[in-house]
């Protein structure tokens, strides 16, 4: 039966890349995003669909419609994770997806659209400090530069890392769909913050995202001896960073709805006993009002740069990525909420925190989402969970949804 299934492929595809110390880690093109990448067309192959690869990785399964002219119903998330991140994010949208396509399948129900499960290359981010790689490439906005400027903690290229993956860069215009070919975008995913819990209910309906600003600190002053150099003789950047890190935190409470991340610092060369000569850090700054994120950014950066000024250190900051808020389509928001109806459940609107590959296939088509609870809030760590009752309850949502926008009655 299909909760049992959903569960045990979650389960399953939860061993890919866990972690000794807890959590699960797949990075993009690496064996274990491969070996996740397989499993998950093992299931497609399973649920009837046809499977393809595009030219940035993103594995597409497709349920042909009465029309295959007809522009495609897309729903989809990703695999890859972060850092010892949890088995739900992205995970839980890739497989109900396509437990939903199974289930459709099974009952033999036949739509004018094509549906199409989209597993996306890279949402997180988390090995190039550039995210969403896969959907940017089917949106077209993914530039040839970008696959250079970027690399990973060893030095490559997401360039040198697709060519390792059996993957053509030169070929990446190849993975852009033409707008009019995608009818809508639909993604489950789990909620990673606390209003589902606090409202008692297993589902949502997303109102829109919340634009990430990613952006790179390298502050440059002068290593040295840490018993033989006088405090005020110092050009430490780590103390002025402290400073930056300090008004970041304090500054970003005066807006509402940002968030304010430092998720990454190094202090170089890195020893007990030496004055580091050089500090790096990122920041990740999220609203879902893009007016006030640019707001709050040059509030931060000002002060950084006075700050930066005051103990003498060379600070230089580098945008990684600037994604713009994206809000969810109001006849896409009305389908998720028709679903929740017919299920019982009552529709909660609620925006998303957290950054979806949707961000970039507004470009391409309407976007919506659906919410399925998280314990706690958590997510990002191996702490994340949600019941099998509650991801089933979501799939059942999409099941529903995708159906409705399937047979062009939503
Ligand atoms: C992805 O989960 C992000 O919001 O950074
Ligand atoms: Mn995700
Ligand atoms: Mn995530």
């Amino acid at each position: 039966m299909g909760k049992d299934r959903l569960w045990r492929r979650l389960m399953e595809l939860g061993t890919v890349g866990a972690q000794s110390g807890g959590g699960v880690t797949r990075f993009s093109f690496t064996a274990e995003e491969r070996w996740a990448k397989d499993l998950v067309i093992g299931y497609m192959k399973k649920a009837g669909l046809a499977v393809r690869e595009d030219a940035a990785g993103n594995v597409i399964g497709r349920r042909e419609g009465g029309d295959p002219s007809a522009p495609v119903v897309m729903t989809g998330s990703h695999l890859d994770t972060v850092p010892q991140g949890g088995k739900f994010d992205g995970a839980l949208g890739v497989l109900a997806a396509i437990e939903a396509l199974q289930q459709m399948n099974e009952a033999g129900v036949a739509t004018r659209h094509p549906i199409e499960v989209a597993v996306f290359t890279d949402e997180e981010g988390a090995r190039f400090g550039f995210g969403m790689l896969g959907s940017r490439a089917m949106a077209g906005t993914l530039r040839a530069e970008d696959l250079t400027a970027h690399r990973d903690e060893h030095g490559l290229t997401i360039a040198q890392a697709m060519t390792q993956a059996g993957l053509d860069p030169a070929r990446i215009g190849e993975a852009a769909r033409r707008p009019g070919e995608i009818r809508a975008y639909v993604e489950l995913h789990i909620e990673q913050a606390t209003v589902l819990e606090r409202h008692n209910l297993p589902v949502g309906v997303v109102s829109g995202i919340a634009g990430p600003l990613w952006l790179q600190f390298r502050l440059r002053g002068e290593a040295g001896h840490a018993g033989a150099t006088p405090m005020c003789g110092r050009r430490d950047p780590l103390a002025a960073a402290a400073r930056i890190l300090t008004h970041i935190y304090d500054e970003t409470r005066n807006f509402p709805n940002a968030v304010a991340t430092v998720g990454k610092i190094h202090a170089f060369p890195g020893g007990i006993n030496v004055i580091p000569g050089e500090v790096a850090f990122t920041l990740d700054v999220r609203d879902i009002d893009e007016a006030a994120r640019n707001a709050l950014e040059s509030r931060l950066l000002s002060r950084a740069e006075e700050i930066c000024g005051a103990h003498g250190i060379d600070l230089e900051v580098a945008e990684l990525q600037r994604v713009a808020p994206a809000p969810c389509a109001p006849e896409l928001m009305a389908a998720i909420e028709q679903a929740c109806r017919k299920l019982g459940h009552a529709p909660l609107v609620l925006p998303s925190g957290a950054g979806h590959d949707g961000m970039q296939l507004v470009r391409l088509c309407p976007i919506g989402m659906i919410f399925v609870r998280s314990r706690n809030g958590i997510s990002h760590s191996p702490e994340e969970w949600t019941s099998p009752e509650d991801c089933f309850a979501g799939a059942s949502v999409l099941y529903h949804t995708l159906l409705a926008l399937a047979e062009g009655r939503a």
